[in-house]
């Protein structure tokens, strides 16, 4: 694992922008594991931004990590919703190549079967986008997610419940179940980036980064990955013991070099 720290949040956001752009123009067709929250917002609005100079996104394949169960995809708290506003409907991608689990399926384990089926058909995940919840979740993997889960249905816990409630109208209407993508489905991604932004993430992100692996923190998953970046502003980096390393790291890793 490799971790960034960038003294703000437009450097930091700017940063993941800028590797999944580069990502993109080396692989034209890449599949592109998305995800959702206010941290990707300010991520997205950058890459409509480079689209806008030219950046191509019209032989990508996106998978998003997972959606709420019970909220149609015309729903403006449905992740499908959000992606189509944030980033979909801004860039040049085939919708007919944006994939979400389908939050309103009838048999939602079938639903999960499919959405797996339809990643492996893909060919798998190159470069698997992640934000990072207040329970330490990945995905909507709450505390006690199996480290080999898969796609399936999630009981939100209190935590993420208070977390993304506020986003509802009334606040109570938030969905108490999700799918989500299982950890063990996020780790088959070939590249992974995290992005975490603020001091409400400090403690959590210390323990996801730092801390031993538990269920109970899924994020701290990533730990197992070969290839796993996580980009942090200053603000979420506040609790983290190892900043002089990867600092130096940064400044003297020749790969880093250009986005000094
Ligand atoms: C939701 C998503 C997560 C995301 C999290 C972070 O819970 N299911 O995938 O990481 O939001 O949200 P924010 O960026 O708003 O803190």
């Amino acid at each position: 694992m490799e971790v960034i720290i960038r003294p703000t949040v437009e450097a930091a956001t700017g940063l993941a922008a800028q590797l999944i752009a580069e990502k993109v123009r080396s692989q034209p067709s890449l599949c592109l594991g998305l995800a959702t929250g206010r941290t990707m917002e300010i991520v997205y609005d950058k890459l409509v931004k480079l689209h806008r100079e030219g950046l191509d996104f019209s032989r990508v394949r996106t998978y998003n990590l997972d959606e709420y169960i019970g909220l149609p995809p015309e729903s403006p708290n449905s992740y499908r919703y959000y992606m189509n506003h944030h980033l979909f409907n801004r860039i040049n991608v085939d919708l007919r190549n944006t994939h979400l689990p389908l939050g309103m399926a009838e048999d939602l384990q079938l639903e999960c079967q499919l959405y797996e089926q339809s990643i492996r058909n893909s060919g798998g995940i190159d470069l698997q986008l992640l934000g990072l919840g207040c329970s330490g979740h990945i995905g909507f993997n709450e505390p006690l997610s199996a480290l080999r889960s898969r796609t399936r249905d999630k009981s939100l816990t209190p935590i993420t419940i208070a977390q993304n409630s506020p986003l509802f109208n009334p606040p109570e209407s938030m969905p108490k179940r999700a799918i989500t993508m299982g950890v063990g489905t996020i780790l088959e991604a070939k590249q992974i980036l995290m992005l975490v932004i603020g001091r409400e993430k400090a403690e959590i992100l210390a323990k996801a980064v730092e801390g031993p692996i538990t269920s109970m923190i899924s994020a701290t998953a990533l730990q197992l990955h070969s290839n796993c970046t996580v980009i942090v502003d200053e603000a979420a980096a506040a609790a983290l013991q190892g900043c002089d390393y990867y600092n130096w790291i940064f400044n003297h890793e020749p790969k880093w070099k250009p986005y000094h």
